[in-house]
């Protein structure tokens, strides 16, 4: 080996760490994330051509190839206690008061002094360094005994592969909270509903979920950071000055290039911590922080106050109140989604919630209506979770009403009369009829919806009327109203069903991404499709493809590719992608059709009245994209005219000088090539 091409490397991983620590760590930059991504790649290509030079703390392997078969199980080397929690002031005066007492202390000997940090509401992570080298990530389990998810943890950007130390002792146990930053739980989630899939709750079952994927790759696609809040060293380390207190020991962290909350501060007395209390209760943070945590800031103390067999006697949690109201439950529908995935929804007396008012609550499945014994007229206790849906979190039985009847989820669909179906170990019950109402109505909104094939006009009224009253079944079937039955509709005048006839018909030049993601295959969002049609460029790429394909992508797990090839495999959505073929649905990419070949190189056009499918300024775009003019008016220089209905007077013309007339698909049949002829 070159000792030079040794030397190149060993110095882009030292420089690529510094920078990554002075991003995170820091939050002062010392590269551009230009210059980063430059030596990445050098350093990644250094690595590929001589994989001798790969060292397990190199950046560029954080993230493993092979997603993990289960998780083996750890024993903590020092447990992970929880936190005794105080719901107000007065109790935190409490537990100050026990204190002194157990400490032995009198007010002359002055107060005790605390260091207050956020309680981040994330997932607890115990970090085991040796020699520097971060050698385990586990979860907290039942404090003695995590889950070894050492993969997914160095998956997390922010924490160091690395001590940032010349002299790391053998064993370092480092604790902390990993979270997710309220924008990309929101990300998520919206992923997730747009992929028919149950959002989560809040941004810990979100954490909590990630830090469980079986695929790192899953892991790094969502962004999951860390704060360190805890160091175990052992004897004799670090050599002369291990730290005194907390405040210290989160110094200390910092140096070695761990992530520490830059809010967490030093309060010498209860008013100062009630202070921070106060100063952070409303502000708004990129993160959930459901209170405050007080700890002892002598470490001499916290030994000497000790551990009760729960808690530590030393720290306290301080709480703020969950953001969550009593209102009572007057209906319950089972609603039957796009999937046929049928939700029991609470319709409540309608109650301000975290700003807005909100009358309607999830209540998940089954499971969930059983575990909280729901009855209609019950107090239901709701929550806001995040941005995104309310949800039953509870019930105050005590305020049953004698009256209140117990809620079940019907047997049959409420929308097709289908027996439902919950296939044994999953939590969701469908309706299995591929032709419900309710099913079919929700795929052609989901088809419709902006991110997808975008058209307007096409909202929930308007999709029930045309699955009611013309029978349209699939979303090809779309494609094939015409105007005149359009206007038999409640409400729909003959301009209104024009202009919703082109715009359906506009939307055949959607992208494939945007179809795929219109076809409602479980699990795949709007991201997902993007990043399938990037690998995928067609729907007969993406329909040939194998689980394992397509589960190699970068972010795309196990799940997804099998959602993704069961739905290919179903007869019935091969016939749909047939049926959307033949009308040039998807359109070809841009950049995989070679610019057009200038067939109509030369000709000049005119066009006359309303096109079937093209607007003015597409067929516009079309000829000329093709070499093509077109002018305004006819004259002996015109090759062609191009009709639809209504012409005007210009068709006249066009007959008197004997120039040949087009239909739009004589038009498109000019170029042998284009997808639509
Ligand atoms: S200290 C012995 N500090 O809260 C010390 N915990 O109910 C125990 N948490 O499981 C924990 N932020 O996941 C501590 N700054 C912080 C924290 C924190 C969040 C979580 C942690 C723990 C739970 C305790």
């Amino acid at each position: 080996m070159d000792p030079k091409l040794e030397e190149r490397a060993r110095e882009l991983r030292a420089l690529l760490q510094k920078a990554s620590i002075a991003y995170y760590v820091h939050n002062a930059p010392i590269l551009e994330d230009s210059v980063y991504d430059r030596l990445y790649r050098e350093l990644q290509e250094l690595e590929q051509a001589h994989p001798e030079l790969i060292t397990p703390d190199s950046p560029t392997q954080r993230v493993g190839e092979k997603p993990a078969e289960q998780f083996p199980t750890v024993s903590h080397r020092v447990p992970l206690y929880s936190l005794e929690n105080a719901f107000n002031l007065e109790e935190l005066k409490g537990w100050q008061e026990r204190l002194l007492r157990l400490l032995g202390r009198t007010p002359e000997e002055g107060e005790l002094e605390y260091v207050c940090e956020l309680k981040i509401d994330g997932a607890a992570l115990a970090l085991t360094y040796v020699d520097g080298l971060l050698q385990r990530g586990a979860t907290r389990g039942d404090g003695q005994v995590g889950e070894d998810i050492t993969p997914n943890v160095r998956a997390i950007p922010s924490i160091p592969l690395r001590l940032a130390t010349a002299n790391p002792p053998p064993v370092l146990e480092v604790r902390g909270e990993a979270y997710l930053p309220l924008a990309e739980f929101e990300r998520i989630n919206r992923e997730r509903c747009s992929a028919g899939d149950p959002p989560f709750a809040n941004p810990r079952n979100c954490a909590a979920g990630t830090l469980r994927q079986l695929d790192s790759r899953v892991v790094a696609a969502r962004k999951l950071s860390f704060f360190a809040y805890a160091l175990h060293w052992p004897e004799g380390w670090p050599a002369g000055d291990p730290p005194q207190t907390q405040w210290e020991c989160l110094q200390r962290l910092k140096e070695l290039g761990l992530p520490v909350n830059p809010l967490s501060q030093v309060c010498r007395n209860l008013q100062e911590v009630a202070q921070f209390y106060e100063r952070w209760r409303q502000a708004q943070l990129p993160y959930a922080c459901d209170g405050v945590v007080v700890k002892l800031n002598s470490l001499r103390l916290q030994e000497e106050a000790g551990f009760t067999q729960k808690f530590p006697r030393w720290a306290i949690a301080l709480k703020y109140p969950a953001q969550e109201v009593p209102t009572r439950i007057r209906a319950i529908v089972a609603s039957v989604g796009r999937t046929g995935a049928v939700t029991p929804v609470a319709e409540l007396e309608p109650v301000l919630l975290a700003g807005t008012t909100v009358s309607r609550a999830s209540l998940h499945n089954a499971d969930r209506l059983e575990e909280l014994d729901v009855h209609i007229g019950d107090t239901a206790i709701v929550r806001k979770a995040g941005e995104i849906i309310p949800e039953v979190v509870g019930i105050l039985k005590e305020l049953r009403p004698p009256d209140a009847v117990r809620y079940r989820l019907p047997s049959h669909c409420p929308e097709c009369g289908t027996p439902l179906v919950r296939p044994a170990g999953e939590a969701i019950t469908r309706c299995p009829n591929p032709d419900c109402p309710a099913q079919i109505r929700g795929q052609l909104q989901h088809w419709a919806s902006r991110d997808a094939l975008d058209i307007e006009g096409l909202g929930e009224k308007r999709v029930a009327q045309l699955v009611e009253k013309l029978g349209v079944r699939t979303v090809s079937d779309l494609y094939r109203l015409t105007p005149e039955q359009l206007e038999s509709l409640e409400g729909m005048g003959s301009r209104s069903s024009q202009k919703l006839v082109q715009a359906i018909q506009r939307s055949r030049q959607q992208p494939w991404e945007r179809v795929l993601y219109g076809l409602g295959i479980p699990h795949v969002g709007v991201v997902t499709a993007q990043t399938l049609a990037q690998h995928f460029p067609t729907p007969e790429l993406l329909a040939q493809a194998s689980i394992e394909d397509i589960a190699q992508i970068y972010g795309i797990g196990r799940e997804i590719a099998e959602a993704v090839v069961s739905w290919f495999a179903d007869p019935a959505h091969q016939q749909l992608l047939q049926e959307l073929r033949e009308l040039g649905i998807p359109a070809l990419p841009p950049q995989k059709s070679p610019i057009a070949a200038q067939v109509l190189a030369g000709k000049k056009f005119v066009i006359t009245g309303t096109l079937p499918t093209l607007s003015r300024q597409e067929a516009k775009a079309w000829i000329e994209s093709r070499g093509g003019k077109v002018t305004a008016s006819v004259s002996r220089q015109t090759d062609y005219v191009v009709v639809g209905s209504d012409p005007g007077s210009k068709l006249k013309k066009a007959q008197e000088l004997g120039i040949p007339l087009l239909s739009e698909a004589e038009l498109l049949a000019l170029d042998p090539g284009n997808p639509h002829s």
